[in-house]
């Protein structure tokens, strides 16, 4: 097994973080791409927290006790993100930018339409859970994607991005990155039926796709530094090309990977870059310190 597959033992790790120093664009002279990477704080959390909702209910169908370790190490690490991410918001409030009315409704779609539905047991409430584990493996490999990218953004460094908020976005896509076959590997040992992983990719796919759109065109509306403050896909697009952003010929070569019959996440990023940065990680070294 070569380095970029090897199976590492998952933990959460208690990462703080100070938001006092961040600026309101921590990307500077750049809300686009500011905004654009602050959806994540107005996505992950409740996000998260549905992941983890979901996967407590999965426990009991998993008859593999590697799997099992590997799922519980998945649910400490996401509840951890979910709640970093949400952690940021407050300061968001304080430099004026109030997230509530956007994030009031990312609730609404985790929590109720997403949420458990009152079926009746056996079949209809297990359709329901395998189609959520399905969305789930779906998006986690856009999390993998994401994770990959920031941990080789080295564009962000040379703008003069904030370094608390790069760690947040290094240490979380390292995680990722470290976990990224879980919920795929979950997915197909409790069903993996092939039309069922394409249905929720297109839903997952188009989800995110509309969820952050709307997110970052929030964000730059509501901007109190901003007259008229707009986003298009094209502003997308440019940064992509400059190393700020994925590119949008990298997000279309993503979707016939996850695709593929083929398809394993341990092609996908490289898990001894992310343990490198997790060793080195200023957030994460003091979790570290704290529980020693
Ligand atoms: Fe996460
Ligand atoms: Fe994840």
């Amino acid at each position: 097994m070569s380095n970029t597959q090897a199976r590492v033992p998952l933990k959460a790790r208690k990462v703080s973080f100070s938001w006092d120093g961040t600026p309101l664009h921590w990307v500077p002279e750049d809300p686009f791409t500011t905004h654009t990477i602050n959806v994540l704080h107005l996505l992950l959390p409740a996000g998260e927290r549905w992941f983890v909702h979901v996967y407590k209910q999965v426990l009991p169908y998993i008859r593999d006790e590697r799997l099992r370790e590997d799922v519980i190490g998945f649910i400490g690490q996401e509840a951890m993100h979910s709640q970093a991410h949400d952690e940021v918001l407050p300061h968001l409030r304080e430099q004026g930018l109030d997230p509530t009315p956007y994030t009031a409704q990312v609730d609404w779609f985790f929590e109720k339409l997403l949420g458990d539905r009152t079926l009746p047991p056996g079949r209809p409430r297990r359709w329901w859970l395998m189609e959520r584990v399905a969305l789930i493996a779906a998006i986690e490999h856009y999390t993998a994607f994401l994770g990959n990218w920031v941990l080789n953004a080295g564009e962000l460094d040379r703008r003069g991005a904030d370094p608390t908020m790069l760690d947040l976005l290094r240490w979380h896509g390292a995680e990722e990155v470290e976990h990224r076959s879980v919920a795929f590997e979950l997915f197909m040992h409790v069903d993996g039926s092939y039309s069922r992983r394409v249905r929720t990719w297109a839903t997952a796919f188009s989800a995110l796709v509309f969820l952050w759109q709307r997110g970052t065109r929030f964000f730059m509306e509501n901007d109190p530094t901003l007259i008229d403050g707009k986003a298009s896909f094209k502003d997308f697009h440019v940064r992509g090309r400059q190393g700020l952003l994925p590119t949008t010929g990298d997000m279309v070569r993503s979707i016939p990977r996850y695709l593929s019959r083929d398809y394993h996440p341990s092609q996908e990023g490289d898990t001894e870059q992310a343990v490198a940065y997790l060793a080195a990680s200023p957030a994460a070294t003091a979790a570290e310190k704290r529980s020693a």
